[in-house]
């Protein structure tokens, strides 16, 4: 299988980095491509704007992001960092989201990511989303840490469903798979991770369940 693993977090070190390395020797061990798109380490810039279409615009009064997004994908003049970006998930059979929850949702980097990335035409048409999304058939996996604890994001809990967070992925693929792939991924969501956290827990925590 050809895997593309996302990955947002400034820090090689962290509970994140040591997850994402976890999942490329397992894939890579098991005998899977294994691509990483490390944004930080890229600087990625997250950004959607004027920039992201190459030479001349559609409309060069009114700078409409979809419309534009949708005429360069079609003419091949999308921003080089975004038409790389779009070849690992057209090549891509399964996808893994790794990226700490801030502030309830993703870190910023990674949002942009899917502005930019999902361009309409390439990620999503009218009707062509959820159950008839672009993306049907491939697999992907959000795996997310949480500083709470899990109850918080329970279905009733403060910060909402844990699903939440990984909306922005629903619309390019059925939305079941994307919240299954949170729910049944126990091993790879993990709650209250900090760098204090003993090396032995840490660990066990990252071990796949
Ligand atoms: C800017 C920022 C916002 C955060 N917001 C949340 C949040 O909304 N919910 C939560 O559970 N944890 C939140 N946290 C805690 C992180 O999710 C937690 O530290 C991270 O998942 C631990 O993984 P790491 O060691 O790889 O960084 C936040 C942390 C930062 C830096």
């Amino acid at each position: 299988m050809n895997v593309l693993v996302v990955y947002a977090h400034p820090e090689p070190k962290s509970f994140n980095g040591a997850m994402k390395d976890l999942a490329v020797e397992s894939l890579t061990r098991a005998g899977h491509d294994v691509v990483v798109s490390d944004l930080y380490a890229m600087g990625f810039n997250p950004a959607a704007g004027p920039g992201d279409i190459d030479g001349e615009r559609n409309d060069r009064e009114f700078f409409s992001l979809q419309r534009e997004q949708t005429a360069a994908y079609e003419a091949g003049a999308l921003a080089q960092d975004i038409s790389v970006e779009i070849e690992k998930l057209r090549n891509a059979d399964f996808v893994i989201f790794q990226f700490p929850v801030w502030w309830v949702g993703m870190p910023a980097i990674l949002k942009g990511w899917a502005d930019r990335v999902f361009a309409r035409g390439f990620a999503y048409l009218p009707g062509r989303k959820y159950d008839t999304g672009m993306f049907k058939g491939k697999l992907a996996m959000v795996a997310a840490t949480t500083g709470t604890s899990a109850d918080t994001y329970a279905p009733d809990g403060i910060d909402g469903d844990i699903s939440s967070i990984a909306r922005v992925f629903g619309p390019t693929a059925p939305l079941s798979a994307a919240r299954s792939s949170v729910q049944q991924s126990p091993g790879l969501k993990a709650n209250g991770t900090n760098r204090g956290m003993p090396p032995a827990r840490r660990t066990r925590l990252i071990s796949p369940a």
